[in-house]
């Protein structure tokens, strides 16, 4: 049978985006021989929905077995054994459904302890399943490494058939499973063969998911909800069933602006009522101080900031001491918990800008670090609400910028771009996406204005900036020998004329060749104007 490449799609709710991943899942889960496999990210990025398709995929190759490590609900010994119980159960119901039973004959002489699981986890991947451990971090309490050890290393060290099976060991809590894998200390540490960090969903699968539930009918409403949610596939799909049961009232005349209060309201006393409703929460609070300050200060600037001013946060004994702990903070966020990303410092970038994510986490770290202190209910929305002009207006930016990158390949983008000139004058682009070389000769170039309301554009001081960011770029020994592309970028479609194209969101979504269903419960809208394309092919 032949690797899986496609995770299919259903209808009502589908799998969006992750396509490489998944792929990628299933070539690992199918090769031969014994491998461990680790599989990161915050809460409610998918992992546990891509591995269950990967290994539904996978099934008739290498049967699967899943097992979410449930958490004991005390330290005590006795809730501890209870959740060794239920690992073991849950172990024992699939093997037999899966036709697995013979794997189990040595487990079968113990009751459902951790001696049980020890055989049990050895005779399953002896009989070639897949053994995936979700929710590591709780199997890690429960004792469950003890066995997972040195079953693993009598796998990968002593000889296994080449039949063997996978272990899969996933889980929410980052910062836990980062120390359980990646601490020399401890006993897992050099087992895990390969990593898959999932981080929030591009946004050319958040379109196609936002035109197949009808959010991107209403395009201003999709950014106020793509500001809050991000990439975050678990929010998306609780805004959609929610709908269905209990909708947000909708404002007499459509109010666009109304239901942003509204969703905000509701949104905010959720994340308030449960610590697990915000984005990474005990990543935040278990993140050392070091960490903190600087995802704190990333926070603070929309758009991101330079490297050497996070830099400057930092004291220490000496330069290399502040140097090391920068490097350390920032590394926790960038790889490991996948809070910040840096762009790239090489030409023709300019200084390298670290910068939060995606608009999820920004938007909780910023807008909402109101609570829990802050004032109740209403006031923290009306607050969120002020900042939500600033935070939408990054939203639009992002998804523009990243689109492009996803749509047209372009190899590089930035938002919030400073150019200055040699006259000292500044100008500010808001995105920049850019495909050069190996030595950063420009070979594709756009600009893109962005405005959240479609009505603020103003074309000839946008034609005059985008003329002057070339010319600056020029001076400064950063040739652009192609004609750039002009983007002006509005949720509706901003009028245009002369060399600007001009893209709604619906656009971009069409240009992904996606159709765009109606608002949940709203009357389909009247046919949309036809697109001009104009004379730029592509885009
Ligand atoms: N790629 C995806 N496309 C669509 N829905 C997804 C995707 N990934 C996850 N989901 C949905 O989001 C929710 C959370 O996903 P889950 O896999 O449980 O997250 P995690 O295990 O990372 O906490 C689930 O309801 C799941 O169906
Ligand atoms: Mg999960």
């Amino acid at each position: 049978m032949a690797v899986p490449t496609d995770p299919g799609n259903g209808n009502g709710w589908g799998f969006y985006g992750r396509r490489e991943e998944f792929s990628r899942l299933c070539r690992l889960l199918s090769v031969k021989h014994y491998r461990t496999l680790a599989v990161l990210g915050g809460r409610g990025v998918g992992k546990t929905e891509l591995i269950r398709r990967a290994c539904d995929a996978v099934g008739e190759l290498k049967p699967a077995v899943y097992v979410e490590v449930p958490v004991p609900a005390s330290e005590s010994h006795e809730d501890r054994m209870w959740a060794v119980g239920r690992v073991c159960r849950d172990l024992a119901r699939q093997a037999e459904e899966l036709g697995l039973g013979d794997a189990l004959s040595e487990a079968e002489r113990f009751p459902f302890d951790l001696l049980y699981f020890d055989r049990a986890f050895k005779g399953l991947l002896g009989a070639g399943a897949v053994v995936v451990l979700d929710e590591y971090q709780n199997g890690d309490k429960i004792g469950l490494t003890g066995s997972v050890k040195p079953v693993i290393d009598s796998f990968r060290y002593i000889g296994a058939p080449a039949t063997a099976g996978k272990t899969v060991l996933a889980g929410s809590h980052q910062q836990e499973m980062i120390r359980i894998l990646e601490d020399q200390r401890l006993p897992l540490y050099g087992r895990v063969d390969h990593y898959m960090r999932l981080g929030p969903l591009p946004a050319p699968a958040v379109l196609r998911m936002a035109s197949e539930q009808g959010w991107l009918s209403r395009p201003k409403r999709f950014l106020t909800a793509y500001t809050v949610f991000g990439g975050n596939p678990r929010l998306w799909r609780r805004m959609s069933e929610e709908n269905a049961e209990e909708p947000l009232p909708e404002p007499p005349d459509g109010d666009d602006d109304a239901w942003r209060m509204g969703f905000l309201e509701r949104e905010i006393s959720r994340m308030r009522g449960d610590p697990r409703e915000r984005f990474d929460f005990r990543s935040l609070v278990t993140l050392d101080s070091d960490a903190r300050k600087a995802a704190e200060l990333v926070a603070r600037h929309f758009r991101g900031v330079r490297e050497e001013k996070v830099r400057g946060l930092f004291t220490g004994k000496n330069r290399e001491d502040a140097e090391g702990r920068c490097i350390s903070a920032l590394n926790t966020l960038k790889w490991h918990l996948h809070m910040v990303e840096q762009t790239p410092s090489a030409k023709p970038y300019g200084p390298s800008k670290i910068r939060m994510k995606d608009t999820q986490t920004l938007f909780q770290l910023r807008v909402a670090s109101l609570w829990p202190e802050a004032g109740v209910g209403g006031s923290a929305a009306g607050k969120a609400m002020g900042a939500m002009a600033n935070a939408e207006g990054y939203a639009l930016e992002r998804l523009a910028g990243e689109w492009l990158v996803g749509f047209r390949t372009f190899s590089e983008m930035e938002i919030g771009m400073v150019r200055k000139g040699p006259d000292g004058k500044t100008v500010e682009t808001d995105v920049v996406a850019v495909t050069h070389d190996k030595d950063g000769v420009v070979q594709e170039l756009a600009l893109c204005s962005c405005k959240r309301d479609p009505g603020r554009h103003d074309l000839k001081r946008t034609a005059g900036d985008f003329r002057r960011f070339v010319e600056y770029s020029e001076a400064h020994g950063m040739p652009v020998p192609v004609r750039p592309r002009w983007l002006l970028v509005s949720p509706e479609r901003p009028a245009a004329s002369g060399d600007f194209r001009a893209y709604g969101l619906k656009d971009m979504a069409r240009k992904l060749k996606l159709e765009i269903r109606p608002w949940p419960g709203l009357p389909a809208p009247g046919p949309e104007i036809e697109f001009d394309d104009g004379p730029s092919p592509g885009l």
